[in-house]
């Protein structure tokens, strides 16, 4: 057993016992510019600046209870505990949170999700974006939301993203504090993205590999990568004009630049399987008959149909009838990430906030949260993948 080191020498709120924990909320992001590759591994800096939508579907529920006779974090994920490798990256993010508040006080960390994990629906998002939420109040770090989106970025880059609900852009950066995400504002348009789950089940190769070796070795990669400053430019413009078609069109010839850049790698990666091409055929079907429907697809088969809300039914009926396999989830633009029970603590700029309104001031009043549309209907998995 460790030795319980003192309360006042640990920082977790001083002299007043020990927090009950805290829980936070977090939903997945799908990104239309993507990040893929790194320009540093250990700091998660990007190569490239990329943009996002967070969902209403698919939340991540995570509570974090520092607790001083543990000899080491213990991670719970859908109520199993954590492999080796997933403990491991749990373990190294709260570390960073740990050296923040000047403690060396391990955690129970229990989350449960509702995405499929690991098959390229962005579940490690939801999963660190909570995470940083609940970790940073439990521990009683005073964060804005600018700085959980970095501490979130460490845990995974994508994260970042789900700190903030709706539209987000992340900018590269160059260092540790110029690479962070914020909101961006999207008064004149009215998304929905139609989910269209192919297979269920976790992919391959992780992304984390598979962009490093894309980096490395694709021929295709600095290309794309040199597109995606004009994809972004393209895309916020369209964004704030409320142009859904433009931002659809660059979203897809980005997204497939990605995966072509993917099977370009040496050994090459392939993330497409038959299903996903008949989903991208159907999309293209519905647009020559008038539907403005595009699709994305990150690191995995499943795709993600970016449409105008009153074409929600349409699209999800023509992609459900595919095949029974296909499942197909609506969603809605989500809220930034929160927190559910906070004990004490003061994680101040944690609270829900308006998705198209950024939330970049510390406050200190506790706001109920949104309500949240659906619950996915997915299987629970495991998360952080
Ligand atoms: C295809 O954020 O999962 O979803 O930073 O290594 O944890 P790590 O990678 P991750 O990669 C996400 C890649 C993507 C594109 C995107 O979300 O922008």
């Amino acid at each position: 057993m460790t030795t319980p080191t003192t309360l006042a020498d640990n920082r977790i709120r001083p002299g007043a016992g020990w927090l009950p924990g805290a829980s936070a909320i977090a939903h997945p992001n799908i990104a239309l510019i993507k990040y893929w590759g790194k320009r540093d591994e250990s700091l998660h800096l990007p190569v490239t600046d990329s943009l996002s939508m967070t969902l209403d579907i698919f939340p991540t529920v995570t509570t974090v209870r520092p607790d001083p006779t543990l000899d080491s974090d213990v991670v719970v994920l859908s109520d199993q505990l954590a492999t080796p490798s997933v403990h491991a990256r749990v373990a190294s993010f709260l570390d960073l949170v740990r050296k923040r508040a000047g403690t060396t006080v391990h955690a129970r960390v229990n989350t449960r999700n509702t995405v499929p994990t690991g098959a390229g629906l962005a579940s490690s998002a939801a999963a660190f974006a909570a995470l940083a939420v609940a970790a940073a109040a439990a521990y009683d770090l005073d964060l804005d939301r600018r700085e959980l989106s970095r501490l979130a970025r460490r845990g995974s880059g994508s994260a970042c993203r789900s700190i903030y609900g709706g539209f987000v852009v992340w900018h590269a950066g160059t260092d540790d504090p110029s690479s962070y995400a914020e909101p961006v504002d999207a008064p004149a348009l009215d998304p929905a993205m139609v989910v269209a789950i192919v297979d269920e089940h976790g992919k391959r190769v992780s992304s984390r590999d598979a962009m490093r070796r894309t980096v490395a070795t694709s021929p295709l990669y600095p290309e794309w990568a040199r597109h995606c400053a004009t994809d972004l430019d393209k895309v916020r413009t369209a964004i704030a004009s409320g142009d859904l078609d433009t931002v659809g069109r660059v979203a897809e010839s980005n997204a497939l630049g990605m995966h072509a850049a993917i099977a370009a790698a040496r050994p090459p990666i392939r993330y497409l399987s038959p299903l996903t091409k008949v989903v991208l055929d159907r999309i293209v079907g519905l647009r020559r008959a008038g539907t403005g429907v595009y699709a994305t697809i990150d690191a995995g088969p499943n795709v993600v149909a970016l449409c105008s809300r009153r074409d929600t039914t349409a699209v999800a009926q023509a992609l459900g009838r595919i095949a029974d396999q296909v499942r197909v989830q609506v969603a809605l633009p989500g809220p930034a990430a929160y927190l559910i029970s906070e004990g004490t603590a003061r994680s101040s700029a944690a609270r829900p906030g308006n998705y198209s309104s950024p939330v970049t001031t510390p406050c200190s009043s506790a706001v109920p949260p949104p309500t949240v549309r659906g619950n996915g209907g997915s299987r629970p998995g495991t998360t952080f993948a």
